[in-house]
């Protein structure tokens, strides 16, 4: 059994991996600092057993994380606290470049030091998992997908953040011999999806009877995953993939915003036969763009897909449906959130 520093645990997909790994039998030890995107759900019957451990404290915070090493002494660590939202990076970069890089750095030093100090098969055992997105590659054109070895031209204060990130940990690799592995993913949904991000907010709005603003026309293209999916694949690719080298994960279900929009739409008009709302679809609003938004992400998976057979098990149509139904039935966990520290305005405007 291993024991896994997982920082971020208390977020949208780490709370996914978290479950993954305690469901896979490993201990977690949960490195998060709880801001206001770490909503920390309860896990129930999976924290029993003393295989879970919560650590309030920040990645960038050297002497906490090195305390958090020493006390816990992890098999591997699987990186994903961060700041992760675009709009708020527009509003704020600096928490981004505190977070994702100054964090990311902080968190690679205590595990360089660690590891070195490490002897024999835990030496050899021990990884460094980097959790990052498609993003850094930047706005494709049609037709193109990224592959591993694509250009990074992240365009976004929380892409050109998670871009640096990535090369810190490629460096720590080819440096210090650090044993990284890195995986680039498209656009996660599920459960407990922060509400400002275009799925839940979408869901919620119309729930509420409010606008559901759209950006732009709506056009912009993006890769959807469905979170469970994505968390196997993590645990997949920390278990099997190849010291130093670098993994992307898709969904390869890519539409244009006003299509997943109208999805869900349809989605709560079959679930709610009663709404006065319905059709849930006349709440669309277009609205101002978002300053610099990247038109089309899209990456090239065939090699997880081919060397580590990962698949998703969700299709679009089908982890869609579980999402809408998720929120429907927690509102208990969402309501909390949009009467106080996120009432759905919009972020992210200023250019
Ligand atoms: N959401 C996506 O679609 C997506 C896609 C690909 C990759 N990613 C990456 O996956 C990771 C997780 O994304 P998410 O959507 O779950 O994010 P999230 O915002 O829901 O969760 C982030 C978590 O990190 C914690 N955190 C933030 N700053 C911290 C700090 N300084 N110290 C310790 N903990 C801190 C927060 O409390 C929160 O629990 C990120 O690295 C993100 O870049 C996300």
């Amino acid at each position: 059994m291993a024991k896994v520093l997982v920082t971020g645990g208390a977020g949208f997909i780490g709370t996914a991996v978290v479950r993954q790994l305690l469901g896979e039998g490993e201990q977690v030890v949960n490195l998060d600092k709880l801001t206001y995107a770490g909503s920390n759900p309860p896990l129930g019957a999976l924290a029993e057993g003393g295989r879970y451990t919560l650590e309030v404290a920040d990645i960038a915070d050297a002497a906490a994380v090195a305390r958090i090493f020493a006390q816990h002494r992890p098999d591997a660590v699987m990186h994903l606290a961060a700041e992760s939202h675009v709009d708020r990076s527009i509003d704020g970069p600096a928490d981004f470049i505190q977070t994702n890089l100054v964090g990311t750095f902080t968190l690679l030093e205590a595990a360089r030091r660690y590891w070195g100090a490490l002897e024999g098969a835990g030496k050899a055992r021990f990884r460094f998992h980097l959790i990052s997105t498609d993003e850094v590659f930047g706005s494709l054109a049609e037709g193109e997908e990224a592959d591993e070895n694509a250009r990074y031209q992240p365009n976004s204060p929380y892409a050109a953040s998670k871009a640096g990130a990535d090369h810190l940990a490629r460096a720590w690799h080819r440096t210090y011999g650090l044993p990284v592995i890195a995986t680039n993913c498209s656009n996660n949904y599920g459960p407990w999806q922060f509400p400002e991000k275009l799925i839940p907010l979408m869901i919620l709005n119309a729930l509420d009877g409010k606008k559901l603003p759209v950006y732009g026309q709506g056009s912009n293209v993006r890769d959807w995953l469905y979170v469970g999916d994505h968390a196997a694949a993590l645990t997949l690719a920390l278990r099997q993939g190849r010291i130093g080298e670098t993994y992307n994960i898709a969904g390869r279900e890519q539409h244009p915003n006003i299509a997943i929009v109208k999805m869900i739409c349809a989605i709560l008009d079959e679930a709610l036969p009663r709404s006065p709302l319905r059709p849930h679809e006349k709440l669309i609003e277009f609205v101002t763009d978002r300053p610099g938004h990247d038109l089309r992400y899209a990456v090239d998976d065939s090699k997880i897909r081919r060397e580590l057979q990962w698949q998703p098990k969700e299709t679009l149509a089908s982890g869609l449906k579980k999402t809408v139904h998720w929120y429907l039935d927690n509102r208990d966990w969402w309501e909390k959130i949009r009467s106080g520290v996120y009432r759905g305005e919009r972020l992210g405007k200023v250019r």
